[in-house]
């Protein structure tokens, strides 16, 4: 019997203990043992099925040597960083869903776990259930990574398709995610892209090798999002979608999260719910795109056992990028289209702007522009305000 420990009892610790209980024979048919769940570290004790073998004090875990495997679903950086390090020094390893903690602290952890020769694996900390870690760090080693982007937030995802298709309201549909358990403790990581932007930086170190910290990274959410703007988008053959990117520029690389249009044509336009979509280009692949689950008690814990029996059975923690920041450039150097709804003409706008695409053209006007960057797309706004035109909203659009 090969036994483990939780660290936190909430969606995710709960789902870790029924996918290795619902799934027993299937896990002890591939490691040759069965998982036993000896400990869980709880804050508050309930009760439950697991209820004697809850405890308060994490020493219960560090100090047990027959626990070889600890999962920490704690999430937020404080105690949970500590704990981490403290299991890791105490030769066990390390599985999480805490893209917070991976995100701000996962190459030190990294390297402790190599020096103490564990592992600490993070896959259910990026796409829930998705598998795309180590799909790009194994099956696409052999590429140079130009672009990832996609649809990192389920519980976004989730509003905007209540809203766009049942007319929800933003706080109704923000309960219904928080009633299924897709959102964070605080939802407003969720709705303001901070969430994404974790994981958008743990996409972007294992791309580019290198560490991208979260407090660079710009990450607007969806709460300026207006069903104006998404019904102009969808007359115009786009739709408006909420996306974490990590481009390698020519000189460098850049990482940031913002609601974009996209063409409907485009599979991630079409993701819908909870789901999350993310789009790998490599250099020698082309473009491969992983779709499913990015929230919930399931997905999430099916990648955290799925790290749980890595560990058990791989050799040495492979995964690691380099502490400097180094080659990180401003994301408004990125060019890309842009989306503009103004108070005024199409003729202030191709004053502006130059060559437009105009959407709508009422009292208001709504355009895309040519390709520029985030910055000369600023500039060309200001001419506008000097003409006395307002911008009412403003996004990046791909095409
Ligand atoms: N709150 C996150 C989301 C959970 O909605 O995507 C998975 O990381």
């Amino acid at each position: 019997m090969i036994q483990t420990a939780i660290m936190g009892y909430g969606t995710v610790g709960g789902g870790v203990t029924k996918v290795i209980e619902n799934n027993a024979g299937e896990i002890r048919k591939k490691l040759g043992e069965a998982l036993n769940v000896k400990k869980i570290l709880v804050r508050r004790f309930r009760d439950c099925p697991y209820r004697a073998r809850m405890t308060d004090d994490f020493r219960d875990i560090e100090q047990d040597p027959e626990i070889r495997v600890v999962v920490e679903t704690i999430g937020g950086v404080a105690p949970a960083y500590e704990y981490t390090k403290r299991a890791l020094l105490a030769g066990k390893h390390v599985v999480t869903a805490n893209k917070q903690l991976v995100a701000e602290k996962g190459c030190e952890l990294m390297e402790t776990a190599r020096e103490k020769n564990v592992h600490y694996l993070f896959e259910a900390s990026v796409g829930g259930g998705i598998p795309i870690l180590h799909p790009l760090t194994e099956c696409m080693s052999a590429n140079r990574i130009q672009e990832v982007y996609g649809i990192l937030n389920g519980t976004s995802n989730y509003i905007l398709t209540r809203m766009v298709r049942n007319g929800a309201t933003f706080e109704g549909a923000l309960s219904e995610a928080q009633a299924r358990g897709y959102a964070e403790a605080d939802p407003t990581a969720d709705v303001d892209g901070l969430d994404a932007g974790r994981k958008i930086c743990i996409l972007a170190d294992l791309a580019f090798g290198h560490q991208v910290n979260p407090s660079d990274v710009p990450a607007e959410g969806i709460r300026g999002i207006t069903l104006r703007d998404v019904r102009i988008a969808r007359r115009g053959g786009y739709r408006v979608k909420l996306l974490g990117r990590a481009v390698r520029l020519p000189k460098g690389h850049t990482a940031y999260v913002a609601p974009h249009l996209i063409p409907e044509t485009w599979p991630v336009a079409n993701v819908e719910d909870v789901f999350n979509a993310i789009v790998v280009r490599g250099n020698a692949v082309g473009e491969v795109m992983f779709y499913g689950r990015g929230a919930g008690e399931m997905p999430t814990a099916s990648a955290c056992v799925a790290d749980v029996m890595e560990c058990l059975t791989s050799q040495q923690q492979k995964v690691i990028w380099s502490p400097d920041p180094a080659g990180f450039r401003n994301p408004a150097e990125l060019e890309t289209r842009h989306y503009f709804r103004i108070d005024g003409s199409l003729t202030d706008a191709v004053r502006a702007f130059g060559e437009v695409e105009a959407l709508r053209e009422d009292d208001e006007t709504s355009f895309l522009t040519e390709r520029m960057s985030g910055a000369e797309a600023s500039e060309r706004a200001g001419r506008l305000r000097g003409i006395g035109v307002n911008v009412l909203s403003r996004m990046r659009a791909l095409s």
